[in-house]
């Protein structure tokens, strides 16, 4: 902190606002086309930034995908990933899993590769000796921290992992070395709710937290 400045006050509405952000965040799959307006990815990808990372080492790399070729060419390892696992269904499962829409692919505006650094300089190997999957974790706080600014903004981010991470990499020309964590379909959402869309559509819950006491 630097010596003039104050810390804000969360206060109560604050609070409350907070939880009904954590409550009205969604996994988003379908979306306008709407363009972000100008500057706002580059927004959302600092305050990612402000995320914790093991060590400080900030081992995430953001790889925005523009090129239509590199789109179509992950979008199609998406459809045959999606297909094979449609196979490990049967019956009422498997229908049900055919009906649900996996991604965002076809029309989300901006599309975004996140991967680790598994041996980043930086942070000079602090807090991962005994557990280098640390960078991976901290990978994926950035990405919910970009997730729920996002939805400070109206935006949708929509998560997609059904694909084979190392066609990714190759797809999107970055060293073999990183690690996939996940793609990411932004844009503006054509509905909002407070509902996991898994839930709405049958497949699962969202049941209490598992707790236990030593
Ligand atoms: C690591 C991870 C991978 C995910 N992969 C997919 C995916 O490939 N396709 C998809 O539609 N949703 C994916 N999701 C979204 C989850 O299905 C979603 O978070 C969950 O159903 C709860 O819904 P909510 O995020 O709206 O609360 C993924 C989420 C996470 C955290």
């Amino acid at each position: 902190m630097s010596d003039t400045a104050l810390p804000p006050i969360f206060d109560a509405d604050f609070q409350h606002h907070f939880h009904d952000l954590l409550e009205w965040r969604r996994d988003v799959r379908h979306f306008k086309t709407d363009p972000l307006p100008h500057g706002m990815l580059e927004e959302l990808l600092d305050v990612a930034n402000l995320a914790p990372s093991v060590g400080l080492s900030q081992p995430w790399r953001f790889v925005i995908v523009d090129s239509p070729e590199r789109r179509t060419a992950i979008t199609s390892n998406f459809e045959q990933e999606n297909a094979a696992a449609l196979g490990d269904y049967e019956g009422e499962k498997a229908k049900t899993y055919a009906s649900l829409k996996l991604s965002g692919l076809h029309d989300a505006p901006v599309q975004l590769a996140v991967f680790c650094d598994p041996d980043p300089d930086q942070g000079a190997g602090l807090g991962r000796r005994t557990m280098p999957e640390t960078l991976a974790y901290s990978c994926t706080m950035a990405i919910h921290t970009l997730w729920l600014y996002a939805r400070t903004k109206g935006l949708g981010l929509g998560w997609v992992s059904i694909l084979t991470p190392d066609f990714i990499n190759q797809a999107l020309d970055v060293p073999e070395n990183w690690q996939f964590i996940g793609y990411f379909c932004l844009g503006y959402p054509q509905q909002n709710d407070n509902v996991p869309e898994l839930q709405r559509r049958g497949w699962e819950n969202r049941h209490a937290p598992e707790i236990l006491r030593r």
